[in-house]
Protein backbone atom coordinates (compact mmCIF):
# COMPACT_ATOMS: atom_id res chain seq x y z
CA UNK A 1 0.00 0.00 0.00
CA UNK A 2 1.26 3.33 -1.03
CA UNK A 3 2.76 5.37 1.32
CA UNK A 4 0.78 3.92 4.21
CA UNK A 5 2.43 2.94 7.63
CA UNK A 6 0.14 2.03 11.17
CA UNK A 7 1.59 5.34 12.09
CA UNK A 8 1.09 7.62 8.54
CA UNK A 9 -2.13 8.96 9.82
CA UNK A 10 0.01 11.28 12.35
CA UNK A 11 0.43 13.53 9.37
CA UNK A 12 -3.35 14.31 8.25
CA UNK A 13 -5.38 16.45 10.66
CA UNK A 14 -7.04 14.65 13.72
CA UNK A 15 -10.79 15.32 14.58
CA UNK A 16 -11.65 13.96 18.32
CA UNK A 17 -8.26 14.64 18.98
CA UNK A 18 -7.46 13.51 22.91
CA UNK A 19 -4.73 16.04 24.21
CA UNK A 20 -2.43 13.98 26.54
CA UNK A 21 -0.76 16.37 29.46
CA UNK A 22 0.96 13.75 30.40
CA UNK A 23 3.13 12.37 27.20
CA UNK A 24 5.54 10.36 29.13
CA UNK A 25 2.59 8.21 30.56
CA UNK A 26 1.39 7.94 26.70
CA UNK A 27 4.72 6.63 25.56
CA UNK A 28 5.20 4.24 28.32
CA UNK A 29 1.28 2.72 28.10
CA UNK A 30 1.89 2.68 23.79
CA UNK A 31 5.41 0.89 24.65
CA UNK A 32 3.66 -1.80 27.01
CA UNK A 33 0.55 -1.82 24.08
CA UNK A 34 3.28 -2.56 21.51
CA UNK A 35 4.74 -5.81 23.55
CA UNK A 36 1.34 -7.30 24.23
CA UNK A 37 -0.04 -10.48 22.07
CA UNK A 38 -2.66 -9.35 19.56
CA UNK A 39 -6.84 -9.68 21.05
CA UNK A 40 -7.75 -11.66 17.48
CA UNK A 41 -6.19 -13.17 15.20
CA UNK A 42 -5.86 -12.79 11.07
CA UNK A 43 -7.80 -16.17 10.54
CA UNK A 44 -10.41 -15.07 12.57
CA UNK A 45 -10.32 -11.66 10.68
CA UNK A 46 -10.74 -13.64 7.29
CA UNK A 47 -13.18 -15.72 8.55
CA UNK A 48 -15.46 -12.58 9.31
CA UNK A 49 -14.66 -11.38 5.59
CA UNK A 50 -15.45 -14.44 4.50
CA UNK A 51 -18.98 -14.09 5.89
CA UNK A 52 -19.37 -10.63 4.89
CA UNK A 53 -18.68 -11.19 1.03
CA UNK A 54 -22.18 -13.28 1.76
CA UNK A 55 -23.56 -10.94 2.97
CA UNK A 56 -22.56 -8.31 0.11
CA UNK A 57 -23.76 -10.52 -2.29
CA UNK A 58 -27.02 -10.86 -0.59
CA UNK A 59 -27.17 -14.28 0.85
CA UNK A 60 -26.82 -13.68 4.80
CA UNK A 61 -27.92 -10.71 7.05
CA UNK A 62 -26.05 -8.62 9.72
CA UNK A 63 -26.40 -7.94 13.18
CA UNK A 64 -24.29 -5.87 14.66
CA UNK A 65 -25.23 -4.79 18.38
CA UNK A 66 -24.19 -4.11 22.18
CA UNK A 67 -23.50 -0.80 24.11
CA UNK A 68 -23.14 3.50 22.86
CA UNK A 69 -20.41 3.12 25.61
CA UNK A 70 -18.95 0.42 27.14
CA UNK A 71 -17.51 0.75 30.62
CA UNK A 72 -14.75 -1.06 32.18
CA UNK A 73 -17.20 -2.17 35.12
CA UNK A 74 -19.71 -3.99 31.95
CA UNK A 75 -16.65 -6.62 32.03
CA UNK A 76 -18.60 -9.38 34.34
CA UNK A 77 -20.37 -12.66 33.82
CA UNK A 78 -23.87 -11.64 34.15
CA UNK A 79 -23.71 -8.39 31.59
CA UNK A 80 -22.08 -10.81 29.46
CA UNK A 81 -23.51 -13.55 29.35
CA UNK A 82 -27.06 -11.31 28.88
CA UNK A 83 -25.60 -9.82 25.91
CA UNK A 84 -24.66 -13.40 24.42
CA UNK A 85 -27.71 -14.29 24.86
CA UNK A 86 -29.59 -11.55 23.70
CA UNK A 87 -27.44 -11.22 20.27
CA UNK A 88 -28.40 -15.31 19.93
CA UNK A 89 -32.11 -15.06 20.46
CA UNK A 90 -32.40 -11.97 18.32
CA UNK A 91 -30.57 -13.72 15.20
CA UNK A 92 -32.48 -16.88 15.75
CA UNK A 93 -35.89 -14.33 14.96
CA UNK A 94 -34.15 -12.97 12.68
CA UNK A 95 -32.94 -16.28 10.69
CA UNK A 96 -36.48 -17.29 10.83
CA UNK A 97 -37.55 -14.14 9.17
CA UNK A 98 -34.94 -12.89 6.60
CA UNK A 99 -34.65 -16.94 5.67
CA UNK A 100 -30.62 -16.02 5.68
CA UNK A 101 -27.88 -16.90 7.70
CA UNK A 102 -27.25 -14.57 10.41
CA UNK A 103 -23.73 -13.04 11.40
CA UNK A 104 -23.41 -11.70 14.63
CA UNK A 105 -21.33 -8.44 15.57
CA UNK A 106 -21.41 -7.39 18.93
CA UNK A 107 -20.20 -3.63 19.79
CA UNK A 108 -18.36 -5.21 22.78
CA UNK A 109 -14.91 -6.40 24.50
CA UNK A 110 -13.33 -2.79 23.13
CA UNK A 111 -15.79 -0.29 22.66
CA UNK A 112 -14.77 2.45 25.32
CA UNK A 113 -13.90 5.19 23.28
CA UNK A 114 -16.93 7.91 22.40
CA UNK A 115 -16.65 11.43 20.15
CA UNK A 116 -18.55 14.06 21.76
CA UNK A 117 -19.80 17.07 19.90
CA UNK A 118 -18.31 19.24 22.09
CA UNK A 119 -14.94 18.70 23.96
CA UNK A 120 -16.05 20.38 26.84
CA UNK A 121 -19.26 20.36 29.17
CA UNK A 122 -20.00 22.75 32.57
CA UNK A 123 -21.33 20.77 35.40
CA UNK A 124 -22.36 23.10 38.38
CA UNK A 125 -20.78 26.15 37.58
CA UNK A 126 -17.51 24.33 36.76
CA UNK A 127 -16.34 23.57 33.02
CA UNK A 128 -14.59 20.46 32.29
CA UNK A 129 -13.60 17.84 29.58
CA UNK A 130 -16.34 15.83 28.43
CA UNK A 131 -16.59 12.25 29.26
CA UNK A 132 -14.87 10.67 25.87
CA UNK A 133 -15.29 7.04 27.23
CA UNK A 134 -13.59 4.52 29.86
CA UNK A 135 -10.35 4.40 28.08
CA UNK A 136 -9.67 8.00 28.17
CA UNK A 137 -10.86 9.14 31.15
CA UNK A 138 -13.31 9.30 34.09
CA UNK A 139 -17.12 9.68 34.48
CA UNK A 140 -17.16 11.67 37.18
CA UNK A 141 -17.95 15.15 36.99
CA UNK A 142 -14.48 16.45 38.54
CA UNK A 143 -11.87 18.19 36.43
CA UNK A 144 -9.35 15.86 37.96
CA UNK A 145 -11.61 12.59 36.59
CA UNK A 146 -12.28 14.20 32.93
CA UNK A 147 -8.46 14.68 32.47
CA UNK A 148 -7.17 12.56 29.88
CA UNK A 149 -4.80 9.63 31.36
CA UNK A 150 -3.09 7.57 29.12
CA UNK A 151 -2.75 3.92 31.84
CA UNK A 152 -6.33 4.03 30.94
CA UNK A 153 -5.34 2.95 27.42
CA UNK A 154 -3.61 -0.43 28.79
CA UNK A 155 -6.32 -0.65 30.74
CA UNK A 156 -8.81 -1.12 28.01
CA UNK A 157 -6.67 -3.55 26.21
CA UNK A 158 -7.37 -6.10 29.71
CA UNK A 159 -10.65 -5.35 30.08
CA UNK A 160 -11.44 -6.27 26.24
CA UNK A 161 -9.62 -9.36 26.51
CA UNK A 162 -11.02 -10.48 29.99
CA UNK A 163 -14.06 -10.08 28.12
CA UNK A 164 -13.09 -11.60 25.00
CA UNK A 165 -11.16 -14.77 27.01
CA UNK A 166 -15.15 -15.05 28.79
CA UNK A 167 -16.88 -14.99 25.80
CA UNK A 168 -15.04 -17.84 24.38
CA UNK A 169 -14.75 -19.45 27.02
CA UNK A 170 -18.92 -19.18 27.32
CA UNK A 171 -19.65 -19.71 24.08
CA UNK A 172 -17.16 -23.13 23.86
CA UNK A 173 -18.81 -24.28 26.49
CA UNK A 174 -22.54 -23.86 25.03
CA UNK A 175 -23.86 -20.63 26.55
CA UNK A 176 -25.32 -20.80 22.38
CA UNK A 177 -26.16 -24.45 22.74
CA UNK A 178 -29.79 -24.23 21.75
CA UNK A 179 -30.56 -27.44 23.15
CA UNK A 180 -31.37 -26.05 26.09
CA UNK A 181 -34.81 -23.99 26.31
CA UNK A 182 -34.67 -20.26 25.69
CA UNK A 183 -36.18 -17.91 27.52
CA UNK A 184 -38.28 -15.84 25.26
CA UNK A 185 -39.46 -14.14 28.62
CA UNK A 186 -42.74 -12.01 26.53
CA UNK A 187 -44.76 -11.40 29.74
CA UNK A 188 -44.30 -7.87 29.26
CA UNK A 189 -46.23 -7.46 26.14
CA UNK A 190 -49.53 -6.18 26.77
CA UNK A 191 -51.54 -6.54 24.01
CA UNK A 192 -52.90 -10.25 23.87
CA UNK A 193 -52.55 -10.15 19.46
CA UNK A 194 -49.30 -9.31 19.41
CA UNK A 195 -48.03 -11.42 22.12
CA UNK A 196 -49.84 -14.16 20.25
CA UNK A 197 -47.67 -13.09 17.01
CA UNK A 198 -44.27 -13.16 19.42
CA UNK A 199 -45.61 -16.62 20.37
CA UNK A 200 -46.46 -18.45 17.07
CA UNK A 201 -43.36 -17.27 16.41
CA UNK A 202 -41.22 -18.61 19.07
CA UNK A 203 -43.24 -21.91 18.81
CA UNK A 204 -42.37 -21.93 15.20
CA UNK A 205 -38.35 -21.47 15.81
CA UNK A 206 -38.64 -23.90 18.47
CA UNK A 207 -40.39 -26.52 16.55
CA UNK A 208 -37.70 -26.39 13.97
CA UNK A 209 -35.09 -26.70 16.51
CA UNK A 210 -36.57 -29.84 18.00
CA UNK A 211 -37.36 -31.42 14.29
CA UNK A 212 -33.81 -30.85 13.92
CA UNK A 213 -32.83 -32.73 17.02
CA UNK A 214 -35.31 -35.38 16.20
CA UNK A 215 -34.00 -35.75 12.68
CA UNK A 216 -30.28 -36.17 14.30
CA UNK A 217 -29.75 -32.93 12.38
CA UNK A 218 -28.68 -31.29 15.08
CA UNK A 219 -24.63 -33.08 15.90
CA UNK A 220 -22.52 -30.47 14.21
CA UNK A 221 -20.96 -27.82 16.36
CA UNK A 222 -23.24 -25.36 14.48
CA UNK A 223 -26.40 -25.91 16.59
CA UNK A 224 -24.21 -26.09 19.99
CA UNK A 225 -21.83 -23.05 19.53
CA UNK A 226 -22.00 -19.80 17.69
CA UNK A 227 -19.63 -17.23 16.46
CA UNK A 228 -19.32 -14.05 17.59
CA UNK A 229 -17.03 -11.53 15.95
CA UNK A 230 -16.02 -7.91 18.14
CA UNK A 231 -16.23 -4.67 16.87
CA UNK A 232 -15.94 -1.30 17.88
CA UNK A 233 -15.31 2.47 16.86
CA UNK A 234 -11.95 2.96 15.93
CA UNK A 235 -11.17 6.33 17.55
CA UNK A 236 -8.48 6.79 19.36
CA UNK A 237 -5.82 5.75 16.69
CA UNK A 238 -2.68 5.89 19.48
CA UNK A 239 -4.09 2.67 21.09
CA UNK A 240 -5.42 1.00 17.55
CA UNK A 241 -1.45 1.21 15.80
CA UNK A 242 0.19 -0.43 18.69
CA UNK A 243 -2.31 -3.38 18.09
CA UNK A 244 -1.88 -3.46 13.97
CA UNK A 245 0.62 -5.65 12.95
CA UNK A 246 1.57 -7.27 9.78
CA UNK A 247 1.27 -10.48 8.46
CA UNK A 248 2.38 -12.02 5.77
CA UNK A 249 0.08 -13.26 2.97
CA UNK A 250 -3.87 -13.31 3.17
CA UNK A 251 -4.86 -15.89 5.56
CA UNK A 252 -7.96 -18.24 5.28
CA UNK A 253 -8.98 -19.81 2.01
CA UNK A 254 -7.70 -17.63 -0.33
CA UNK A 255 -4.49 -18.11 0.53
CA UNK A 256 -4.38 -21.01 -1.70
CA UNK A 257 -5.37 -19.68 -4.49
CA UNK A 258 -3.17 -16.91 -4.46
CA UNK A 259 -0.35 -15.97 -6.76
CA UNK A 260 2.96 -16.56 -4.86
CA UNK A 261 3.68 -12.79 -5.32
CA UNK A 262 0.90 -11.83 -2.96
CA UNK A 263 1.60 -14.85 -0.48
CA UNK A 264 4.99 -13.12 0.75
CA UNK A 265 3.14 -9.56 0.44
CA UNK A 266 2.53 -8.04 4.39
CA UNK A 267 -0.82 -7.60 4.89
CA UNK A 268 -1.49 -5.20 8.34
CA UNK A 269 -4.44 -5.94 10.44
CA UNK A 270 -5.75 -4.11 13.56
CA UNK A 271 -5.40 -7.10 15.91
CA UNK A 272 -7.61 -5.04 18.60
CA UNK A 273 -10.99 -6.59 17.94
CA UNK A 274 -12.83 -8.39 14.33
CA UNK A 275 -14.38 -5.04 12.97
CA UNK A 276 -14.33 -1.45 13.61
CA UNK A 277 -16.10 1.71 11.88
CA UNK A 278 -15.03 5.04 11.62
CA UNK A 279 -17.61 7.07 12.95
CA UNK A 280 -19.86 10.04 11.20
CA UNK A 281 -17.60 12.72 13.17
CA UNK A 282 -14.14 11.51 11.89
CA UNK A 283 -14.59 10.10 8.11
CA UNK A 284 -13.08 13.52 6.74
CA UNK A 285 -11.12 12.16 3.15
CA UNK A 286 -7.93 14.29 3.86
CA UNK A 287 -8.23 13.18 8.21
CA UNK A 288 -6.35 10.65 10.33
CA UNK A 289 -8.98 8.29 10.49
CA UNK A 290 -9.05 7.59 7.27
CA UNK A 291 -5.73 7.36 6.35
CA UNK A 292 -5.39 4.78 9.55
CA UNK A 293 -8.48 2.53 7.79
CA UNK A 294 -7.29 2.94 4.37
CA UNK A 295 -4.14 0.31 5.12
CA UNK A 296 -5.83 -1.76 7.76
CA UNK A 297 -7.48 -5.17 5.79
CA UNK A 298 -10.67 -5.51 8.49
CA UNK A 299 -13.38 -5.52 6.94
CA UNK A 300 -14.45 -2.20 8.20
CA UNK A 301 -17.60 0.23 8.49
CA UNK A 302 -18.36 4.06 7.53
CA UNK A 303 -20.99 5.66 9.48
CA UNK A 304 -22.99 7.76 6.97
CA UNK A 305 -25.28 10.19 8.33
CA UNK A 306 -27.31 13.12 6.96
CA UNK A 307 -24.30 15.55 5.72
CA UNK A 308 -22.49 13.03 3.84
CA UNK A 309 -22.38 14.00 -0.26
CA UNK A 310 -22.81 11.27 -2.51
CA UNK A 311 -20.07 12.35 -4.54
CA UNK A 312 -17.96 12.32 -0.93
CA UNK A 313 -19.25 8.61 0.15
CA UNK A 314 -18.20 7.50 -3.21
CA UNK A 315 -14.39 9.20 -2.88
CA UNK A 316 -14.38 7.20 0.51
CA UNK A 317 -14.83 4.13 -1.24
CA UNK A 318 -12.24 4.74 -3.52
CA UNK A 319 -9.56 5.41 -0.71
CA UNK A 320 -10.78 2.68 1.63
CA UNK A 321 -11.05 -0.35 -1.20
CA UNK A 322 -9.16 1.02 -4.37
CA UNK A 323 -9.67 -2.95 -5.50
CA UNK A 324 -13.60 -2.70 -4.48
CA UNK A 325 -13.23 -6.16 -2.87
CA UNK A 326 -16.03 -7.56 -1.55
CA UNK A 327 -17.33 -7.74 1.74
CA UNK A 328 -14.39 -5.31 2.75
CA UNK A 329 -16.63 -2.39 3.60
CA UNK A 330 -20.25 -1.61 5.34
CA UNK A 331 -21.76 1.46 4.94
CA UNK A 332 -23.30 1.91 8.10
CA UNK A 333 -26.55 4.52 7.41
CA UNK A 334 -27.95 6.98 10.14
CA UNK A 335 -30.32 9.33 9.04
CA UNK A 336 -33.34 9.79 11.24
CA UNK A 337 -36.80 8.36 10.55
CA UNK A 338 -37.60 11.44 8.71
CA UNK A 339 -34.29 12.13 6.89
CA UNK A 340 -33.83 8.62 5.73
CA UNK A 341 -35.98 9.22 2.27
CA UNK A 342 -34.17 12.48 1.86
CA UNK A 343 -30.42 10.97 1.62
CA UNK A 344 -30.23 7.44 1.28
CA UNK A 345 -31.91 7.12 -2.56
CA UNK A 346 -29.19 9.57 -3.83
CA UNK A 347 -26.34 7.67 -1.59
CA UNK A 348 -27.68 4.06 -3.42
CA UNK A 349 -27.90 5.31 -6.96
CA UNK A 350 -23.97 7.24 -6.22
CA UNK A 351 -22.28 3.76 -5.26
CA UNK A 352 -24.00 1.78 -7.57
CA UNK A 353 -23.24 4.26 -10.51
CA UNK A 354 -19.42 3.77 -9.03
CA UNK A 355 -19.23 -0.02 -9.59
CA UNK A 356 -18.81 -0.67 -5.45
CA UNK A 357 -20.49 -3.19 -4.15
CA UNK A 358 -20.43 -2.45 -0.12
CA UNK A 359 -22.79 -3.71 2.39
CA UNK A 360 -25.44 -1.48 3.48
CA UNK A 361 -26.36 -1.54 7.05
CA UNK A 362 -29.33 0.40 8.96
CA UNK A 363 -28.34 2.33 12.01
CA UNK A 364 -31.88 3.55 13.46
CA UNK A 365 -30.34 4.90 16.70
CA UNK A 366 -28.13 7.68 16.04
CA UNK A 367 -30.52 10.08 13.73
CA UNK A 368 -32.97 9.63 16.18
CA UNK A 369 -32.00 10.84 19.53
CA UNK A 370 -34.36 13.65 20.53
CA UNK A 371 -34.42 15.25 24.44
CA UNK A 372 -37.67 15.11 26.56
CA UNK A 373 -38.89 18.55 28.06
CA UNK A 374 -36.76 17.41 31.21
CA UNK A 375 -33.25 17.11 29.11
CA UNK A 376 -33.50 13.63 29.52
CA UNK A 377 -31.85 11.52 25.97
CA UNK A 378 -33.89 9.44 24.17
CA UNK A 379 -35.12 7.42 21.56
CA UNK A 380 -38.70 6.64 20.66
CA UNK A 381 -39.31 2.53 19.26
CA UNK A 382 -41.53 4.44 16.61
CA UNK A 383 -38.93 6.21 15.18
CA UNK A 384 -36.27 3.30 14.98
CA UNK A 385 -39.07 1.12 13.69
CA UNK A 386 -39.85 3.48 10.74
CA UNK A 387 -36.01 4.46 10.00
CA UNK A 388 -35.67 0.37 9.62
CA UNK A 389 -38.68 -0.32 7.63
CA UNK A 390 -38.10 2.96 5.15
CA UNK A 391 -33.94 1.60 4.96
CA UNK A 392 -35.41 -1.60 3.60
CA UNK A 393 -38.29 -0.13 1.43
CA UNK A 394 -35.70 2.27 -0.18
CA UNK A 395 -33.16 -0.95 -0.99
CA UNK A 396 -35.87 -2.99 -2.38
CA UNK A 397 -36.83 0.13 -4.47
CA UNK A 398 -33.29 0.67 -6.04
CA UNK A 399 -32.53 -2.86 -6.59
CA UNK A 400 -30.38 -2.71 -3.31
CA UNK A 401 -29.73 -5.00 -0.60
CA UNK A 402 -30.63 -4.12 3.21
CA UNK A 403 -27.89 -6.22 4.93
CA UNK A 404 -27.64 -5.08 8.17
CA UNK A 405 -28.84 -3.68 11.33
CA UNK A 406 -26.59 -1.91 13.65
CA UNK A 407 -28.67 -1.28 17.73
CA UNK A 408 -27.44 0.43 20.47
CA UNK A 409 -28.89 -2.63 23.08
CA UNK A 410 -28.19 -3.98 26.71
CA UNK A 411 -29.55 -7.41 27.93
CA UNK A 412 -30.50 -5.06 31.08
CA UNK A 413 -34.13 -4.25 31.99
CA UNK A 414 -33.15 -0.54 31.39
CA UNK A 415 -35.19 2.47 30.95
CA UNK A 416 -33.41 4.62 28.13
CA UNK A 417 -35.43 4.50 24.67
CA UNK A 418 -40.01 4.72 25.13
CA UNK A 419 -42.08 2.81 23.29
CA UNK A 420 -42.43 -0.85 22.71
CA UNK A 421 -44.45 -3.25 23.69
CA UNK A 422 -43.65 -2.73 27.32
CA UNK A 423 -45.42 0.79 26.68
CA UNK A 424 -42.45 2.49 28.70
CA UNK A 425 -43.49 6.30 28.56
CA UNK A 426 -41.32 9.36 29.44
CA UNK A 427 -42.28 9.48 32.32
CA UNK A 428 -40.58 6.35 33.54
CA UNK A 429 -36.90 7.20 32.08
CA UNK A 430 -35.49 8.07 35.39
CA UNK A 431 -36.48 4.27 36.90
CA UNK A 432 -33.35 2.29 35.26
CA UNK A 433 -31.45 4.69 32.58
CA UNK A 434 -27.99 3.52 33.23
CA UNK A 435 -26.46 4.54 29.82
CA UNK A 436 -23.24 6.70 29.84
CA UNK A 437 -24.23 7.72 27.13
CA UNK A 438 -26.77 7.36 24.40
CA UNK A 439 -29.95 5.29 25.33
CA UNK A 440 -29.82 1.95 24.14
CA UNK A 441 -32.82 -0.47 23.82
CA UNK A 442 -33.34 -3.04 26.67
CA UNK A 443 -33.54 -6.70 26.06
CA UNK A 444 -37.48 -6.98 25.36
CA UNK A 445 -37.18 -3.89 23.10
CA UNK A 446 -34.23 -5.57 21.43
CA UNK A 447 -36.27 -8.56 20.96
CA UNK A 448 -38.88 -6.74 19.85
CA UNK A 449 -37.52 -5.28 17.26
CA UNK A 450 -35.63 -8.67 15.62
CA UNK A 451 -39.86 -9.84 15.77
CA UNK A 452 -40.66 -7.19 13.71
CA UNK A 453 -37.70 -6.52 11.05
CA UNK A 454 -38.26 -10.43 10.93
CA UNK A 455 -42.01 -9.73 10.53
CA UNK A 456 -41.23 -7.21 7.27
CA UNK A 457 -39.12 -10.02 5.67
CA UNK A 458 -41.61 -12.81 5.62
CA UNK A 459 -44.45 -10.09 4.78
CA UNK A 460 -42.27 -9.22 1.76
CA UNK A 461 -41.73 -12.57 0.71
CA UNK A 462 -45.60 -13.20 0.97
CA UNK A 463 -45.99 -10.81 -1.42
CA UNK A 464 -43.42 -11.01 -3.64
CA UNK A 465 -45.57 -14.81 -3.73
CA UNK A 466 -49.06 -13.50 -4.80
CA UNK A 467 -47.21 -10.94 -7.43
CA UNK A 468 -45.80 -14.11 -9.26
CA UNK A 469 -48.93 -15.69 -9.34
CA UNK A 470 -50.40 -13.03 -10.60
CA UNK A 471 -47.78 -12.55 -13.41
C1 LIG B 1 -21.97 5.38 17.87
O1 LIG B 1 -22.12 4.44 17.07
O2 LIG B 1 -22.03 5.25 19.11
C2 LIG B 1 -21.74 6.75 17.32
C3 LIG B 1 -21.16 7.70 18.02
O3 LIG B 1 -22.24 6.87 16.08
P1 LIG B 1 -22.10 8.02 14.97
O4 LIG B 1 -20.64 8.11 14.64
O5 LIG B 1 -22.93 7.47 13.86
O6 LIG B 1 -22.67 9.27 15.56
CO1 LIG C 1 -24.04 5.84 20.34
Amino acid sequence: MADWTPASWRSKPLKQEVLYEDQDGLQNAIQRLRKLPPLVTPHEIANLKQCLKRVAAGEAFVLQGGDCAELFDYCNQDMIEAKIKLMLQMSLILIWGANKPVIRVARIAGQFAKPRSSAVETVNGVTMPSFRGDNVNGFEATPGSRKPDPSRLVDAYFHSAATLNYIRAALSSGIADLHSPLDWGLGHVKTPAIKEKYEKITSSVTDSLRFMRTAGLDTARGIETADIYTSHEGLILEYEETLTRPSKGHVGSAAATQPAAQKDKEFYYDLSGHFLWIGDRTRQLDGGHVEFFRGISNPIGIKVGPTMQPDELVALLDVVNPDKELGKVTLISRYGGSKIADHLPAHIKAVQASGHTPIWQCDPMHGNTRSTPSGIKTRNFTDILSELRQALEIHRAHDSYLGGMHLELTGEAVTECVGGAGGLTEDGLSERYTTFCDPRLNEKQALELAFLVAGFYRDHATQAKVDDTAV
